[in-house]
């Protein structure tokens, strides 16, 4: 894809989101945020006994490159384990949205990524400490 190719797919996912929407029996969610700005991001997940992501949503408010951001990780994560979401790098992302703009703009560029590997990485602490009979530890919001 050239320049404007890769720009074109962000507006159409910042325009046209897919998986966009509060997921009200989530098994983890979490928030996310870029404190330079205010931008924010909450990814919303189902996770099966495979270890896999059954489904998927995010919620947010802010750039386009952060926003687009939501749907294309979201898009790219659903069915995939939480080893290969915790495998999941930036080179990804720069195949959606372009090296350049990824280079220029990488905490909005990788907001919703970093948002889900954390949600995938708390999931992960509390079921280990809900098995080991411990409290789940306090929520914090990833920030890029
Ligand atoms: Fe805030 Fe892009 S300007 S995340």
């Amino acid at each position: 894809m050239d320049r404007q190719a890769y720009v074109e797919n962000i507006v159409d996912h910042y325009e046209h989101p897919r998986n966009k929407g509060r997921m009200d029996d989530a098994d983890v969610q979490l928030g996310g945020g870029n404190p330079g700005c205010g931008d924010l991001i909450t990814i919303y997940a189902k996770i099966g006994d495979d270890d896999r992501i059954e489904a998927i949503s995010f919620e947010g408010e802010g750039c386009t490159i952060s926003q687009a951001g939501g749907s294309i990780v979201t898009e790219l994560a659903r069915g995939r384990s939480l080893e290969e979401i915790a495998a999941m790098g930036l080179e990804e992302i720069t195949d959606e949205m372009g090296e350049e703009i990824v280079r220029s703009r990488v905490r909005c560029a990788t907001l919703a990524l970093g948002t889900l590997q954390a949600a995938v990485d708390q999931f992960r602490r509390d079921r280990e400490r809900r098995e080991a009979g411990l409290p789940p530890i306090e929520r914090k919001p990833f920030e890029v």
